[in-house]
């Protein structure tokens, strides 16, 4: 099976960029952010635990993420391929992962490092909304749907903002990347890891094509 890690600071989009290649790749995307943003929609023990973490940008206990992605991994052990996206998100999630996957005689083939200047990532995060039904992703400055309140995909008419897309919270989130996230470049350097930087101020689909090439 192969692991592949989609890295980047919030609003970089890795999300964007994982939907796509699970699409036309059938691999298997597990976004721990996607993970507990619906277990607080389904208002379980973990959602109401992370619900004010998560809208404050912080990170909760690691016990909580390792438990989402052992939960994921054996619900998706005939996958050809998982892409992580939103994890390893620390130094210590990334250690725990690397230790998961030699147990299992696995190891990471890739990982795509989504590069983008600070300034665009405020933006794409402040102008972000998503299909409330399928989830796509959309945006009121870079990618509108293409009749004003219907969802591309599916047709719905409601669209959804997360809790943590204010500024305030933009801030924590930011500094988190800096400070628990980037780290974890570095750590993958030290262990000889595949990291394949990606122009992600291009075109959705410019961008698509960079990683495409590099799979
Ligand atoms: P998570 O859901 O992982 O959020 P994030 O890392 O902050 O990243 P985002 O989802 O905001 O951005 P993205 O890179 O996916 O960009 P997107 O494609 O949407 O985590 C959220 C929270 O959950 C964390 O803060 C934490 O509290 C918790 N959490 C999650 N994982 C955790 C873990 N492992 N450990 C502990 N806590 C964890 O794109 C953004 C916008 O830009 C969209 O509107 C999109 O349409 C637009 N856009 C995308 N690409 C382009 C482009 N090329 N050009 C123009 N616009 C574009
Ligand atoms: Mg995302």
């Amino acid at each position: 099976m192969k692991h592949l890690v989609i890295f980047g600071a919030p609003g970089s989009g890795k999300g964007t960029q994982s939907k796509k290649l699970e699409e036309k790749y059938g691999i298997r995307v597990v976004s721990t952010g996607d993970l507990l943003r619906a277990e607080v929609a389904a208002g379980s023990e973990i959602g109401k635990t992370c619900a004010d973490i998560i809208a404050q940008g912080k990170f909760p206990d690691n016990a909580i993420i390792f438990k989402l992605i052992e939960l994921f991994l054996d619900k998706n052990s005939d996958a050809k391929g998982i892409l992580y996206d939103g994890f390893p998100r620390t130094v210590e999630q990334a250690e725990y992962l690397l230790t998961l996957l030699t147990q299992r005689r696995e190891m990471i083939q890739t990982v795509i490092n989504i590069g983008v200047d600070e300034d665009v990532l405020i933006k794409r995060i402040s102008g972000r909304f998503a299909c409330a039904e399928c989830g796509e992703i959309y945006n009121k400055y870079f990618k509108t749907p293409s009749t004003e309140g219907v969802c591309d995909v599916c047709g719905a008419e409601n669209f959804k903002v997360r809790s943590d897309d204010n500024e305030e919270t933009v801030k924590t989130r930011m500094m988190m990347y800096e400070e628990a996230t980037a780290p974890v470049l570095d750590f993958f350097r030290d262990r000889d890891l595949n990291i394949i930087l990606v122009d992600g101020m291009q075109p959705v689909d410019v961008v698509f094509h960079q990683i495409e090439n590099i799979l």
